[in-house]
């Protein structure tokens, strides 16, 4: 698979992608750097999702997922050759967007994430993928998170290291195994501490053991976006 990782300060410049078969498409973009294209960006959000992004007590956060949701739109517009504000996204049980097939012949699959101040967005023909980029900021009782978010061997990775590397090392993590559920499409119902990824950074790309066992299709990448950032994506090959 090959990774096409711009950093997006003009998205538009990147219209229309080509996406081969055996690519990954993936880009990241600050919020600040959406904004600058937000008129086009909201115009393309549907009733549903205006009435969505209205609920958010605050409305900077309204305004973000706007962003985010509108960006993914013109992205998803330009792959489809479809107008934007048209597409229609389907849910699976646990919430995961999907293309309504109708619209999409060539089985387009794309993830979203966002945290903070960055939105990162991937794309891939039929292969399931997934994506999270979450921003980097001190933990509360991160042993305690890391109980609930380890496998069993990746606890005593976690425990043998030095204080000063845990949290640069959860938020490795905790990024790879979401990617992952997230591609899988099927929540938190998976049990985090049964999914083993690791905390290896030697290797570029990493292998999954679910329950025990190794998943041979399925593989996670660490990326490097922002230092304040993580991000990793996953995805069936
Ligand atoms: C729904 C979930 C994907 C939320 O993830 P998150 O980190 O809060 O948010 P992200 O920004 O990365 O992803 C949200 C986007 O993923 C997509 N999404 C929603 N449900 C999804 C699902 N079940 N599978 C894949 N993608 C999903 C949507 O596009 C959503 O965007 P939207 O909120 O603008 O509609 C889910 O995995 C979850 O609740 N996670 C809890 C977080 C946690 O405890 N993680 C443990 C870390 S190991």
């Amino acid at each position: 698979m090959t990774v096409f990782f711009p950093q997006v300060s003009e998205f538009s410049a990147l219209l229309p992608p080509r996406l081969a078969p055996n690519q990954i498409h993936l880009m990241v973009a600050s919020l600040e750097s959406l904004t600058q294209h937000r008129e086009q960006v909201f115009s393309v959000i549907d009733q549903t999702e205006q009435t969505r992004a209205e609920r958010f007590i605050n409305p900077t956060h309204g305004d973000n997922f706007r962003l985010v949701r509108g960006t993914l739109r013109i992205l998803l517009a330009a792959y489809l050759k479809q107008n934007a504000k048209d597409i229609h996204f389907d849910f699976n049980e646990h919430g995961k967007p999907l293309i309504n097939p109708s619209q999409n012949p060539q089985a387009l699959q794309f993830n979203v994430s966002h945290s903070h101040d960055m939105a990162a967005f991937v794309f891939t023909m039929q292969k399931p993928v997934g994506i999270d980029i979450e921003h980097i900021k001190p933990l509360n009782n991160i042993s305690g998170l890391a109980q609930h978010v380890c496998h069993p061997k990746e606890l005593d990775e976690f425990n043998a290291m030095e204080a000063h590397a845990r949290q640069d090392a959860f938020f490795r993590l905790w990024t790879r195994k979401e990617a992952f559920i997230k591609a899988k499409g099927q929540g938190l119902s998976m049990g985090l501490r049964s999914i083993y990824i690791g905390f290896d950074m030697a290797s570029a790309i990493q292998c999954v053991e679910y329950r025990g066992k190794l998943l041979a299709d399925w593989r996670v990448k660490s990326l490097q976006c922002d230092p304040n950032y993580k991000l990793a994506a996953a995805v069936e090959v």
